[in-house]
């Protein structure tokens, strides 16, 4: 008895020492209608301060969606924000659905209005999230708290014997480092990113079953890459990248996540009642260039303060796990074969498109090829411009060139890929499944190959971004449209120059022409749906025309469209009855 006395008070101080806070579990949604509130909340990441963050349906993070591929789904968001002007939007990152659903930064949610897009779940089986794409804003929303995980169930994945008890055997893990000011408010765009936290947690403890248990991985991280392993540096087995289950459950026992991306992995604590272990960082095997490892850059291309954040490089703790009791009917093999995962094959791609990470040089006489900024194809992203037109079916091919020093982690809206090669080498076993992510190590060449199924929009982009959140906000980002040649009409250039204002409106559009049309030109206001709310016509020889549209608030498309063409450009309406 006294023994046991005595194991128990070193179990707890133990625990009083190295971890003091129990994991927090998102709750969780089901069915088909999702009601996400965007709320203000405050935290306690350092008690007694009160942090001020933001949360979906509670003060901070966002609830797990789980969704059944093939439904249809509605997600009603509403944005109640305060502070000026904190419109956000909501992406569903990972997920094949239309343009307009998709919740980049072209379909804004202004304060105190609900977006509800309605969309069919495609994806296969797997582990998905959802976050804040306003333009220049994303940063601040993500880091503030706005991320949850939505996971999709499929047949293919119920008939495996998989762990899938949400919180028992089956754990979320969001893995962030976040940036703290002295009074304890969450600080952006700073190097100094030095709080580790799971699912919100800091230094963060729970309790597992001493039998199979599955770990979904996201780096949630506005700016760091994770190389994830045991304390004991017991094997894990991988089964899911991004996009979903792989054939087979790969063996490893480290695993590289950069921002964005997503790994499913089963670890076996079988025979492990009573032992600790912990999910590490192991900072210190990160590839030189990549941010998180002990050097980016060299001594011409510095990463201001880069050095001065302790953690950078360095190996340390995310999780304790405290191995448990076994449930029952627990999981206790690792299954071999999953699902397999059909190669798209090489020669049928018919278009080849190349993207080139570079600094913005010209406003600098030295470049900093280490801290930015940085752009695709030597331009800053621009909410009006289109930076690449996809055929819908097409099979391509996308050489993404890193010329910069650091390693950007490339993430594409609309659909999944398959990486091609990296710097003309194979792709690492784990990386072979579908991917949304993939690490550009810097000053590298990496392809991937996909098909533009399903959804084509000649006038709403998709984006395609650096997911470092601060090189996403800063620039590094860029859309491109799915023209389907056979519906849609291809937006030219109407060979008339005019301006919209003002822009957002609560009662009129003024259409005012650079130079008197010649002829009449139409004017269309269109919703998202594609349907013609508004119409009129400006006769050949007025400057300016004013609409004054009846419809509900939101996101609009005016068309102008002359003789030689038509060119189309978003406006937002504010209805304020
Ligand atoms: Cu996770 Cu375009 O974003
Ligand atoms: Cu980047």
């Amino acid at each position: 008895m006294i023994t046991r006395c005595i194991f128990l008070l070193t179990l707890f101080a133990v625990q009083f020492v190295h971890a003091q806070n129990p994991l927090f579990i998102p709750d969780t949604l089901n069915g088909t209608n999702f009601n996400l509130t965007v709320q203000n909340g405050t935290t306690q990441f350092f008690p007694p301060s009160n942090t001020p963050t933001y949360g979906i349906n509670g003060a901070f993070l966002s609830p797990t969606l789980f969704v059944n591929k093939w439904d249809w789904v509605t997600m009603n968001v509403n944005n109640t924000l305060t502070g000026n002007g904190n419109s956000t939007t909501m992406h569903w990152h990972g997920l094949h659905l239309p343009a307009m659903d998709d919740g980049g930064p072209h379909q804004l949610i202004l304060q105190n209005t609900t977006w509800s897009p309605s969309f069919q779940i495609l994806n296969n089986a797997g582990t998905y999230w959802y976050h804040p794409h306003g333009e220049g804003k994303t940063d601040l929303h993500v880091s503030r708290g706005l991320a949850g995980l939505i996971i999709i169930r499929d047949s293919a994945e119920r008939a495996l014997n998989l762990p899938r008890t949400y919180g028992v055997d089956d754990f979320p893990l969001i893995v962030q480092t976040k940036s703290f000011d002295i009074l304890n408010q969450i600080a952006i765009s700073t190097a100094y990113d030095t709080v580790p936290m799971v699912n919100g947690t800091i230094d963060p403890y729970v309790t597992m079953p001493a039998q199979v248990v599955r770990l979904r991985l996201l780096d949630g991280a506005s700016d760091r890459s994770f190389m994830f392993g045991f304390s004991n540096n017991m094997p894990f087995y991988q089964i899911a990248t991004d996009g979903g289950l792989i054939d087979t459950a790969l063996a490893m026992n480290r695993l590289r996540l950069s921002n964005g991306e997503r790994a499913e992995v089963l670890i076996d604590l079988s025979g492990m009642q009573g032992d600790t272990v912990y999910l590490m960082n192991y900072g210190s095997e990160l590839a030189h260039g990549i941010m998180g490892a002990d050097s980016v850059g060299d001594a011409n291309n510095q990463m201001p303060d880069y050095y001065s954040n302790y953690l950078n490089g360095a190996d340390f703790n995310l999780l304790m796990i405290i191995v448990g009791a076994q449930t029952a009917n627990p999981v206790t093999s690792i299954p071999t074969a999953l699902v397999p995962v059909p190669q798209i094959n090489i020669a049928s791609a018919t278009v080849n498109r190349t993207i080139v990470f570079d600094t913005l040089s010209e406003q600098f006489t030295q470049p900093n090829l280490a801290e930015g900024p940085f752009a695709f194809d030597r331009e800053f992203f621009h909410m009006d411009s289109i930076n690449q037109t996809v055929y819908l079916n097409d099979t391509e091919i996308w050489t993404l060139i890193n010329l910069t020093q650091v390693s950007h982690p490339f993430h594409i809206h609309d659909i999944q890929f398959q990486i091609v090669d990296i710097n003309g080498g194979p792709v690492p076993a784990n990386q072979q499944g579908w991917k949304d992510v993939v690490l550009v190590p810097a000053e590298d060449t990496v392809r991937f190959i996909t098909t533009f199924s399903d959804f084509a929009d000649a006038s709403v982009p998709y984006m395609y971004h650096c997911h470092l959140l601060h090189h996403e906000d800063d620039g590094m980002m860029a859309s491109f449209i799915v023209i389907d040649t056979l519906t849609s009409v291809m937006e030219n250039y109407s060979g008339v120059d005019y301006t919209i204002y003002p822009n957002p409106s609560s009662d009129q559009f003024i259409i005012g022409f650079d130079q008197s049309p010649e002829e009449n030109v139409l004017i269309e206001m269109i919703d998202l749906s594609g349907r013609v709310v508004l119409q009129q016509i400006c006769s050949g020889g007025n400057t300016q025309v004013t609409l004054t549209p009846t419809v509900e608030s939101g996101t609009y498309m005016i068309r102008i469209s002359s003789a030689t063409g038509s060119s189309t450009k978003r406006v937002q309406f504010i209805d304020q009855n």
